[in-house]
């Protein structure tokens, strides 16, 4: 089965081959067939296909890689919000309230809460979604969200270090050793990454290694919750391991930003956190300009972050962190897939997945542009339109 999607204004192929940031072509055409796409080029010089999509002039771009969220939970914390937008500060306490919200829900309730959010951000545009586990924090419950989350993605993250549970409050060792023991055997069947929260309050520096090590010694890849509260070990420990990626990177030295530009560590910036946590936003032009690569994701989660949206997250990244409207789609595509590790998503050229969004706009501008606004019209997944 193949699909022509054609009569695009403006296609963003993320093709360093074609040139400019995002590989734009005008007046162009795309065949999908077997999933994959087949062809990109000029609409007059398409081949036929056994379906078509005709937009009219708009503008087509890879779906959103959305490299951080988590989203098997129960519950929402919405008087947190409400009190934080008051001038009470976010300080991760909240996980808790999650944690045992989440502890007492069953699977059906978990995987019906997960199916509404990743159905919420497909609708969006988002069509690779990596999701974490971390409020669960025993092994039963680990291995069960893992478990769920696996239901809907193979990007799959163990963050059974999100925080110590109440029940090991002063015993941070002896729950790293949970972590590190029979909560990642079960784990790691289930899991293709590791994840720690390296933060003060949560994780400290050591601690943290030893999760990531012990992860990475039965078989997962390294990703890290790094310098979001406060300046810290996070990115520095995430380039030193050779993380994919250092998510959040609010508080960055010098030398943390020299660290990710010269290292594949990708930087992850998650400004719905800042947004909802009425925070200070990471500084993405300092990162840009020193060389970083650079991703934008939702982070979505009931307590920080809880938006799927990615087009929210561009806009505000380009209004708030200067980033050009081009450097913001990469991030939320191109960039999804590098912190991923990932070369078949986030790009729109022969050989990748026909994954991608049609925007009710003639450019990928129109994101930033039109804040608040639902641009994203059809979304195709696999060379399916959902
Ligand atoms: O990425 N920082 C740690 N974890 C999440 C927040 C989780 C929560 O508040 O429930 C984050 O922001
Ligand atoms: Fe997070």
């Amino acid at each position: 089965m193949s699909l022509l999607v054609t009569n695009i204004g403006e296609l963003v192929t993320n093709d360093p081959a074609r040139g400019g940031p995002l590989g734009v072509v005008g007046d162009a055409a795309l065949v999908a067939e077997h999933g994959h796409v087949a062809w990109v080029g000029p609409a007059r010089h398409a081949p036929q296909a056994d379906a078509r999509i005709d937009v009219h002039g708009a503008a087509v771009i890879p779906g959103f890689v959305d490299s951080h969220t988590h989203l098997v939970f129960a519950a929402d914390r919405a008087a947190e919000f409400v009190a934080r937008m008051s001038g009470t500060p976010y300080t991760g306490g909240g996980i808790a309230t999650t944690v045992a919200a989440t502890r007492d829900a069953d699977d059906g309730t978990l995987r019906a809460n997960l199916a509404r959010l990743v159905a919420e951000a497909n609708g969006q545009g988002s069509t690779t979604i990596e999701v974490k586990s971390g409020y669960g924090l025993s092994t039963v419950d680990e291995e069960r969200l893992l478990r769920l989350a696996r239901e809907v993605t193979d990007e799959t993250t163990f963050l059974g270090a999100h925080v110590v549970p109440r029940e090991y409050v002063g015993r941070l060792e002896e729950y790293v050793a949970l972590v590190t023991g029979p909560m990642l055997t079960a784990a790691a069947p289930l899991a293709r990454w590791v994840d720690v929260f390296c933060e003060r309050g949560a994780f400290d520096e050591d601690a943290s290694r030893t999760v990531l090590r012990a992860g990475m010694a039965a078989g997962l890849q390294p990703r890290i919750h790094a310098n979001q509260l406060g300046p810290g070990p996070g990115v520095r420990l995430a380039v030193e391991l050779g993380a994919a990626s250092a998510d959040h990177c609010t508080h960055l030295s010098t030398e943390d930003v020299d660290a990710l530009a010269s290292s594949a560590t990708v930087a992850t910036l998650l400004p719905g956190a800042e947004f909802a946590t009425r925070s200070p936003y990471p500084d993405a032009r300092r990162l840009l300009d020193a060389g970083a690569t650079v991703a934008l994701a939702t982070d979505a989660n009931p307590g920080s972050s809880f938006t799927t949206s990615m087009p929210f997250c561009i806009a505000v990244a380009v209004r708030e962190m200067r980033m050009t409207p081009a450097e913001a789609v990469w991030a939320a595509t191109a960039g999804g897939a590098a912190a991923l590790r990932r070369d078949d998503v986030g790009r729109l050229s022969p050989g990748a997945r026909a994954d991608l969004a049609v925007l009710d706009a003639p450019s990928h501008v129109h994101l930033a542009y039109r804040p608040g606004v639902p641009l994203v019209r059809t979304v195709v997944i696999a060379g399916e339109a959902t």
